[in-house]
C-alpha cells in the first residue's frame, strides 16, 4: 500500500517527509537540529522530567547478534507513510513487569538479560521445539516492514518492525488438527522485573493469544528488530509479536512460549477486565471503549525537549477499522 491509497491520507498527507530523513541513524543521533528545520504541526502534552538527552546518550541494551541487520524493507509493507522518530518508540513503552511508566521503562529494563532465551514451541503440534531466540530469528528470511500500531490508550505510532510471517514457524512446527488457538506467554521473573514483584496483584505471567486463522495470517509479525536494529528490551526484546489490526496489548513482547491450544486462552488483561479487553480486541472507531471513544488517536511523531521537560509532539488522526489493514483482515470476521 502506498501513501495516496492509504485510507487516512487526508489526515496524515501534509506530515508526510521521506522516511530516510525520519529513521535514519543520522537523523537520529543530529535530532535536535533535524527537529528546528521540521515543521510538524501538532499538539503538545506534557509527558516526563526525564531529560532526553540522558536517554539519548545510553547505548541501548541489543538483544542479539545484530549481523541480519538491517533486513530488507518489504516492498509489500513499504507505505510512505511519515514514520514515528526512533527515539519515541524507545522511551514511550507500555511494559509491566518494569513498571506502569511509560517513561522510566527504558531504564528499569536496560540491565534485563535476553541471551541465552529458550523459547518453547509446544503444544498441539507435531513438531514441539525448544530453540535458543537467535536460533528462531535466524529460522526464515527477515524482512523490515512499516505498520501503524495502535494502542488500546488511544494513541498511535508508524514504527518499521523486522521480522517474518508467524505462520511460516506455525507450518514448521505444523499443528494438529485439534489446535484452535495460539498461547503466546511472557517470562516471569519478579527479581528481575520489578514490575512483577510491585504489580503481585496482576495475573503473571503476562499472556496473550490469537485465533489460529489470525496467527496464520501473513500480517502477523514474529518481530526481532526495531528501526533495522535488534529490539532493545524496553521494546520485548529478544522476540514479540506484532498484530497491527489489533489493539496495541495483543502485541506481546518478551516471549518464551508459543502453544498451539484447543480452547480460548485466558489473557492477561482479559483476566484483569474482560469488558474492557477482550480477547479479539480488533481495532475498531466505532466502538468505544467504556471509559473512552476509539474514533480518533494521537500519532505520536517525535519528544521535544522543553524548559518543563519532554513533551509529545502528535497530529490527532481519525481511527481507521482494523487500523487501515481491513484489506488484509476483514474476511478473517464476515460471518461463515
Ligand atoms: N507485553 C508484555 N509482556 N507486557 C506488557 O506490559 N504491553 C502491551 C504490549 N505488549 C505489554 C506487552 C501494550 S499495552 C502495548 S501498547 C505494547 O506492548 C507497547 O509496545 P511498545 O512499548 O514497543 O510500543
Amino acid at each position: 500500500m502506498n501513501e495516496t491509497s492509504h485510507p487516512n491520507t487526508n489526515h496524515v498527507s501534509d506530515l508526510s517527509l521521506p522516511c530516510e530523513m525520519i529513521t535514519s541513524k543520522r537523523a537520529f543521533f543530529s535530532r535536535r537540529k533535524f527537529i528546528k528545520g521540521l515543521a510538524v504541526a501538532g499538539s503538545i502534552a506534557p509527558i516526563s522530567a526525564l531529560s532526553q538527552s540522558e536517554k539519548e546518550n545510553e547505548p541501548d541494551s541489543l538483544s542479539s547478534d545484530s549481523s541480519l541487520f538491517p533486513a530488507k524493507r518489504s516492498e509489500e509493507h513499504n507505505p510512505g507513510w511519515i514514520q514515528t522518530k526512533k527515539n519515541v518508540a524507545q522511551t514511550y513503552n507500555n511494559f509491566y513487569e518494569f513498571t506502569t511508566r511509560k517513561t522510566m521503562v527504558r531504564e528499569l529494563a536496560k540491565n534485563f538479560p535476553t541471551s541465552p532465551w529458550p523459547v518453547e514451541i509446544g503444544g498441539l503440534v507435531e513438531n514441539p521445539m525448544t530453540v535458543d531466540a537467535q536460533e528462531l530469528m535466524e529460522m526464515f528470511p527477515l524482512e523490515e516492514r512499516v505498520y501503524r500500531f495502535r494502542c488500546v490508550e488511544a494513541w498511535s505510532m508508524i514504527v518499521p518492525w523486522t521480522g517474518y510471517s508467524l505462520s511460516r514457524l506455525l507450518e514448521k512446527v505444523q499443528p494438529k488438527p485439534e489446535a484452535k488457538f495460539v498461547r503466546f506467554e511472557t517470562f516471569n521473573l519478579p527479581k528481575l522485573a520489578p514490575g512483577i514483584e510491585k504489580y503481585n496483584y496482576y495475573p503473571w505471567p503476562y499472556v496473550e493469544g490469537l485465533r489460529l486463522d489470525e496467527a496464520m495470517n501473513p500480517l502477523s509479525l514474529l518481530t526481532f528488530g526495531i528501526y533495522g536494529e535488534p529490539l532493545p528490551t524496553q521494546n520485548g526484546a529478544p522476540v514479540r509479536m506484532i498484530v497491527p489490526w489489533k489493539y496495541g496489548y495483543k502485541s506481546i513482547k518478551s516471549i518464551v512460549k508459543i502453544e498451539l491450544v484447543k480452547e480460548q486462552p485466558k489473557t492477561f488483561w482479559e483476566a484483569l477486565q474482560p469488558d474492557e479487553y477482550p480477547f479479539e480486541s480488533n481495532v475498531d472507531p466505532s466502538k468505544p471503549h467504556p471509559r473512552w471513544s476509539q474514533a480518533q488517536e494521537k500519532l505520536i511523531l517525535d519528544i521535544e525537549e522543553g524548559f518543563f521537560g519532554d513533551s509529545l509532539n502528535y497530529r490527532t488522526v481519525k481511527t481507521l477499522p482494523y487500523n487501515g489493514y481491513s484489506d488484509q483482515v476483514a474476511a478473517l470476521y464476515e460471518q461463515k
